[in-house]
């Protein structure tokens, strides 16, 4: 018995097809999902049962799978190194988080910040799937012992949920380090992306305002007055050690571009130190575009070839369940189940 989960460095992440990725969904996950490829073995679902947890129009979730899977490809991931595939077509997500509801307290589900915010005042007519939504998380993840797993701020506490599953099931059938403790790989400054309108909540898909965010679908002069509409405050840039958090839209557009650039935030603020936004904004536009535009395209043109990404989702699905089988004949087997 060792004291250490011993198996192979692995990452899986996911993002959900339910409308146009926006900036925060970039530099949160997507830029990452690039950066990490080469270095591991990468999963990068499409979570296709996630999104189902509210209502999804059905030829509307077949197009959003193929845009996430244009904006994977687009931002770089490269389909014959990492694994990209809908979640729907490798089943055993769907039998591990029912082991995993078995396994989870509904104490810990309960705490679900997420599912209090989506959930609201209308929490009796909700699915039942939107409160079960992160132990489908942690099976995603533990289906394949996944180690890493790259996301935004706001999906820390699912993460830690997952480790929460991941341990008591170790203790509960007496298999010290059978699942790993899944760490989350969120830091750098894109890690929590907010609103252009409101500094103080996230760049989301479901802002009713759309200049709230960036679209990865958005033209260039689209991104350039979106930025120059952002809201900021009668100040002026600041200078290094100043004190943000009265500030926080300015904040945020100097984490943007850092984000962007690749630079830290220092460098940011010591470039722009004491100039106005009437300089800052088209320079972070002109960043923007440059980034984004290229993009795109790109992911137009993959779109343009829906039987293509199409092959590519197919053969990701199948190397996904291979490595998906063996650890699920080994939980099942684990569990007590006649015939594994
Ligand atoms: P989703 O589809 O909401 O978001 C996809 C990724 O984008 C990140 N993100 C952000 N990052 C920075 N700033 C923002 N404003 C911002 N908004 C979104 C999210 O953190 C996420 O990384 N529950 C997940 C999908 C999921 C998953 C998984 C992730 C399902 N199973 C297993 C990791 C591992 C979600 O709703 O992502």
């Amino acid at each position: 018995m060792t004291d250490k989960y011993s198996g192979p460095e692995r990452i899986f992440s996911g993002v959900q097809p339910t409308g146009a990725l926006h900036l925060g969904n970039y530099l949160g996950a997507l830029k990452k999902f690039v950066a990490l490829q080469h270095d591991y073995e990468c999963l990068y679902c499409i979570v296709d049962l996630h999104a189902i947890t509210v209502w999804q129009e059905p030829a509307k979730l077949k197009s959003q799978t193929r845009e996430i899977a244009a904006a994977y490809l687009a931002a770089g991931v490269d389909p014959d190194v990492a694994i990209i595939y809908p979640q729907s077509l490798v089943r055993e997500h769907m039998e591990l988080a029912w082991y995993f509801n078995c396994v989870a307290r509904t104490g810990w589900v309960n705490r679900m910040t997420q599912f209090k915010d989506k959930a609201g005042k209308n929490a009796e007519n909700v699915s039942v799937g939107l409160y079960a939504y992160p132990v489908l998380q942690a099976a995603d993840i533990l289906l394949y012992k996944a180690t890493h797993v790259p996301v935004g701020e706001d999906q820390k506490q699912h993460l830690e949920l997952s480790r929460d599953i991941a341990q008591k099931f170790n203790n509960d059938f007496s298999v010290p380090n059978f699942f790993p403790l899944p760490e989350p790989l969120i830091k750098g400054p894109g890690a929590r992306v907010m609103s252009l309108r409101d500094g103080t909540s996230k760049m989301s898909k479901s802002d009713p305002s759309d200049n709230s965010r960036i679209n990865l679908t958005d033209s260039a002069e689209v991104i350039v007055k979106k930025f120059k509409k952002a809201k900021t405050d009668m100040g002026v840039m600041p200078g290094p050690g100043e004190d943000l958090s009265d500030r926080p839209e300015v904040d945020n557009l100097i984490g943007i571009y850092a984000a962007l650039s690749g630079e830290t935030r220092q460098t940011v603020i010591a470039r722009f130190e004491g100039q106005g936004f009437g300089a800052f904004k088209p320079a972070l536009a002109d960043l923007a575009v440059d980034k984004l535009s290229p993009m795109t395209s790109l992911m137009n043109r993959y779109l343009a070839d829906p039987d293509e990404i199409d092959r590519i989702l197919m053969r990701g699905a199948d190397r996904a369940r291979a490595l998906a089988t063996p650890i699920m004949d080994e939980i099942r087997s684990t569990i007590g189940f006649l015939g594994s």
